[in-house]
């Protein structure tokens, strides 16, 4: 019964017998992620709960939150009637961790269950979500935010998880199906008509004037490209990708592929009575996401934005950069473009035969997982990556188990420092990602437009 004694004044208990021992009760169970059918409210009073597939039974999933060194246990109980997995998006974890169905581990079966326990190296803002089938199953809902803490983290006031998403909407607010069509596939993916932060519709917090604030966005949507403009706040990028940039950026405007996340510090400065917001740029206007009324405070703060501390990853130096072989990986296909003829298991197939196989996209005329990966690296080596967006549409090619270098053009030691694990490319664009392939195993590299995935763009690397 020893739990109860620490209810609800367990301050008082710990202050008054300093001598009891609180040891951690050996019984200890590991905490328990179940994956079920639910129904949450959406859409807007009126309408019904949404039936969804469900975290712990809210959408999004719990925000799970533990300390930089720590490891996190998770069971993950698959009360679906169909299977699924984990993955912890961002996190350079082992690889029998990383919750890939069909490559790193098998789908969980309906009623079964997977412990996942691994380390958390990094501090910052990263998200878990399906990886099996995700087109289907992070559109109805399987995924959640995970924040690792930095031991000493930065002075701020209040620290907000805000993750975006959007949903496709039937008249009744039930999901449309139809989940993977080629349609949507070809083109930008399957965009929603509902955008949600938190799985609300309009989501608000009032704050006080001049509050110093840690927002961090995730981008959870299988397709939608985030246009933010922030209004009534004083804002600087100071982590992307869950990595702490080299010196906080001030900004108004953050672009937000799918699975990408940002980290802002923003001070309020709209007045008491007023709001601060972050609006959606849309064809049609600019709308609200989250606001913030603002409420009796103080001046804002005239200190500088603070520097978060970089987290441990093993950087590639200039010279190896320059040194490494260059990788050419090209996205190809798409309605507009369509593929003359690519590798599909094995068979070199032409356009129509690969849409009949349900692929209309390509990686350097391979489309969908190859049998043999795109490279294969010793552990250690740098890698260095061409990417060249050779299509009518976005990508957000995101890798697996490494965060890499990003650079515009060519790798140059005065470039703006930049560390992801997810890059995006508009029509047309070329980048060049570079990192140190220091984490054995097989990893995916993928485009994150979850259709696209599914219907050509996706490959993996192995690190021996
Ligand atoms: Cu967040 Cu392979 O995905
Ligand atoms: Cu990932
Ligand atoms: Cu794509």
């Amino acid at each position: 019964m020893g739990q109860a004694y620490l209810g609800p004044n367990r301050r008082q208990v710990l202050g008054g017998l300093a001598a009891v021992s609180f040891a951690r009760p050996s019984f200890a169970a590991v905490p328990e992620l179940v994956a079920a059918q639910t129904a949450v409210q959406l859409a807007p009073e009126g309408y019904a709960p949404t039936p969804v597939w469900a975290f712990g039974g809210q959408v999004p999933g719990p925000v799970l939150r533990a300390g930089q060194g720590t490891r996190m246990q998770q069971r993950v109980v698959n009360k679906l009637d169909t299977p699924t997995s984990v993955h912890w998006h961002g996190i350079r974890l082992e690889n029998a961790m990383d919750g890939v169905a069909g490559l790193t581990q098998q789908a969980i079966a309906p009623g079964e269950s997977f412990d996942y326990d691994f380390r958390l190296p990094d501090a910052g803002t990263y998200w878990y979500h399906s990886h099996n089938r995700s087109f289907e199953q992070v559109a109805r809902g399987l995924l959640g935010p995970l924040i690792v803490d930095e031991a000493d983290p930065p002075e701020v006031d209040f620290d907000e998880v805000l993750m975006l998403d959007d949903w496709r909407f039937a008249q009744d607010a039930t999901l449309m199906e139809g989940f993977g069509a080629l349609m949507d596939a070809s083109h930008a993916g399957r965009i929603g008509n509902w955008v949600t932060v938190n799985g609300r519709g309009a989501w608000d917090k009032p704050m006080p004037r001049g509050a110093r604030v840690r927002l961090r966005l995730i981008n959870g949507a299988n397709a939608r490209v985030f246009q933010l403009r922030l209004a009534g706040m004083r804002a600087a990028v100071v982590a992307l990708d869950g990595m702490p940039v080299d010196t906080p950026q001030e900004t108004d405007t953050v672009a937000l592929a799918p699975a990408q996340r940002v980290d802002l510090i923003v001070d309020i400065v709209a007045d008491e009575g007023e709001e601060a917001l972050i609006l959606s740029q849309e064809r049609d206007g600019d709308y609200a996401v989250a606001s913030f009324p603002v409420e009796a405070g103080q001046e804002p703060r005239s200190t500088e934005f603070p520097t978060l501390p970089p987290n441990p990853v093993f950087l590639p130096d200039m010279p190896s950069i320059l040194g490494a072989t260059m990788h050419e990986m090209r996205l190809e296909g798409g309605a507009m473009r369509g593929i003359a003829s690519a590798m599909h298991q094995g068979e070199e197939l032409d356009g129509r035969s690969l849409a009949e196989r349900g692929m209309v996209w390509a990686l350097s005329g391979v489309a969908g997982m190859p049998e043999a990966p795109y490279l294969e690296v010793a552990r250690g080596e740098t890698v260095r990556i061409g990417l060249t967006n050779d299509t009518a549409w976005p990508h957000g090619m995101h890798l697996h188990g490494h965060h890499f270098l990003e650079f515009a053009g060519a790798p140059a030691a005065d470039a703006p420092f930049r560390l992801r694990d997810t890059t995006l490319l508009g029509p047309g664009e070329r980048r060049e990602i570079a990192f140190v392939a220091d984490n054995p195993g097989d990893w995916l590299i993928h485009c994150h437009m979850l259709e696209h995935a599914a219907s050509g763009m996706m490959t993996w690397i192995r690190v021996t």
